[in-house]
């Protein structure tokens, strides 16, 4: 047995997230913890809101609401979300917790003492009105270089120019619209990354055996001039964690607040602290302080491609540069972009479904099913409607579920509602276990080796092979000839049902805890093998016929469907 933590990269607080934003990050983390908890491993699965920054502040003064309550509000909400697709998470934290706080404030004043942090001295746009400085893509005005009367502080839009808030014609600030701004100084932490290059990058140099998308993005983020550059980490906003030490602010931090992206990795380290505070655990330091048992642990970081610097790079400068013994990540899983049917998925410009949305019109396992098998791993993926309904139809519908009903009503009308006695097993059932051996061993290699396509693909062939079974023996015709025969071929559907429902679980656990009622399996362990696994349900053991577990959806629904998410959310 060995010990798993696992964290999916935390979505930002200021609402529902996309179908995209699912795959990319918290779908496959838990795929690969139920995986873990079902090889009989001890699993730590966490992850939270990122709560912090601009965007939380202004979508809180959106809804007219005090950031602290719109936040508690939308907490509740992706977690409700999160239960809703069956996250099965040991804790869903919030990167606004007082365990936070005190870490972020802990690794900041860690990394002074090592010598890593500078205080520098910049100008910035300070807008009277708003009382506040104006992050860059705050500010907009007309574009120097092309006339574009909306050109951002940081990038006109218009002639991509990369431009700076002073250069810009008329500024005025987004928020209040306005024009009242002043260039002010003001003070802040930087991180100085650039002393720790080297360490870093002989660190990822010896990360064997990461995929590609991770380390290709890592080496050029170190590689590109830019890279590893000194870092602000304190912003002049209102939310966030007060740049503090030691209970008093830092001197001449007064009012400021860290970064959201320095305090939100350290979450992952404060969720496990909120999991025990909670009471669900009782030691977060075996799976964090490698002083403290966590040398034992395997990490895994689940992510899309756009948090992978982040992830390679600076939350390792600050575990690093500490110089305490923290756990550092293992193995970085990240992904490409999920696009949406001849487009992207836009959040701002609310294209394509939502979480929300997609449980209103489906179980989650079918969402479930569709996303994982259809990962953006090797490169972006795109969902069609047209796809989606072919490949649940046609793997749930046909395959699994024709399968389990097929089988529980024939015994139900031929002999009972229990599992039939008879007959003895020949060639064509021992080439079935030799089959279904060699594909599950593939499936659990690519489940180990986090390759979930793959995974879905053995998975699938796994069921298709319970299926030419059938076709083969024909048990509704070796029935009229020789009625133990057709026992025999029953017996090993029945158990061929329940053993699906095992194995699929991490990726449909719904569907499979529904099969499993129905066999009235008691045991729902991982198979040892499948010549065990086979004969698990033993003659004589009763059943239910299980309810149609997966609905085929129309052409109709379809179309419905495809054109109610054609347009924008509002
Ligand atoms: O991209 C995002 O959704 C970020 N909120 C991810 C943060 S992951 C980590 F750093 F905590
Ligand atoms: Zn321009």
């Amino acid at each position: 047995m060995a010990r798993h933590l696992i964290t999916s990269a935390i979505p930002y607080i200021n609402g529902v997230k996309h179908l995209g934003n699912l795959v990319g990050s918290q779908l496959p983390a838990d795929l690969f913890a139920r995986y873990m908890r079902a090889r009989g491993h001890e699993v730590l699965f966490l992850c939270a809101t990122d709560e912090h920054g601009t965007p939380a502040e202004l979508a809180a003064a959106k809804a007219g609401k005090p950031v602290a309550e719109y936040c508690a509000e939308m907490w509740q909400v992706q977690a409700d979300l999160a239960d809703g697709f069956r996250l099965s998470f040991d804790h869903f934290g919030r990167s606004s917790s007082e365990q936070n706080k005190a870490l972020t404030q802990h690794f900041a004043a860690q990394l002074d003492a090592e010598g890593l942090i500078r205080e520098v001295s910049e100008t910035q746009m300070y807008s009277h009105t708003d009382g506040r400085f104006l992050p860059d893509r705050y500010i907009e005005g007309t574009c120097p270089n092309c006339g574009f009367d909306s050109a951002r502080g940081d990038q006109c839009d218009n002639c991509t120019k990369q431009l700076d808030p002073v250069d810009l014609i008329e500024p005025h600030s987004t928020i209040s619209g306005s024009t009242d701004l002043e260039m002010r100084e003001t003070k802040h932490l930087y991180l100085a990354q650039s002393k720790m290059k080297d360490e870093i990058e002989q660190w990822i140099d010896t990360r064997v055996g990461w995929p590609v998308l991770t380390t290709s993005i890592a080496k050029k983020w170190l590689n590109d001039g830019d890279g590893l550059q000194d870092r602000g980490i304190t912003r002049d906003l209102d939310w966030g964690v007060p740049v503090m030490k030691d209970g008093a602010w830092w001197p001449g931090m007064e009012g400021k607040v860290f970064y959201v992206w320095f305090d939100a990795p350290i979450e992952y380290i404060a969720c496990a602290q909120e999991w025990v505070d909670a009471g669900k655990g009782d030691d977060w330091e075996r799976w964090w302080r490698t002083d403290k048992g966590a040398d034992g642990v395997r990490y895994t970081q689940f992510m899309g491609k756009d948090n992978v610097p982040f992830h390679t790079l600076s939350f390792p400068v600050t575990i690093l540069g500490s110089r305490e013994p923290w756990k550092l990540v293992d193995y970085i899983k990240s992904f490409n972009y999920l696009n949406y049917d001849g487009g992207q998925f836009s959040t701002s410009r609310g294209r394509g479904v939502f979480m929300d949305q997609a449980l209103e019109i489906l179980p989650a396992d079918y969402w479930r099913w569709w996303l994982l098998s259809h990962a953006p791993e090797s490169s972006d993926s795109e969902f069609t409607w047209e796809n989606f309904q072919s490949s649940v139809n046609k793997d749930l519908a046909d395959v699994l579920g024709n399968f389990a009903s097929r089988v529980t009503k024939f015994c139900r009308s031929k002999f009972s509602e229990a599992v039939p006695e008879g007959g003895t097993p020949g060639p064509r059932e021992a080439q079935l276990v030799a089959d279904l051996t060699a594909r599950l061993a593939e499936y659990e290699a690519h489940m180990e080796a986090i390759e979930i396509r793959k995974a879905a693909a053995s998975l699938r062939a796994a069921w298709v092979l319970g299926n030419e079974y059938l076709q083969d023996v024909a048990p509704w015709s070796t029935f009229k000839e020789d009625p133990a025969q057709a026992a025999m071929q029953i017996r090993l559907a029945l158990n061929l049902i329940r053993l699906y429902a095992v194995i699929s679980a991490p990726f449909i656990p719904d569907a499979c805890a529904d099969l499993l009622r129905a066999m009235k399996a008691e045991d729902a362990q991982w198979p040892e093998s499948v010549e065990a696994a086979v004969t698990a349900l033993s003659e004589g053991h009763a059943f239910d016929v299980p309810d149609v577990t997966f609905r085929k959806f129309t052409d109709a629904e379809r179309e419905e469907w495809q054109e109610r998410f054609a347009g924008v959310r509002t």
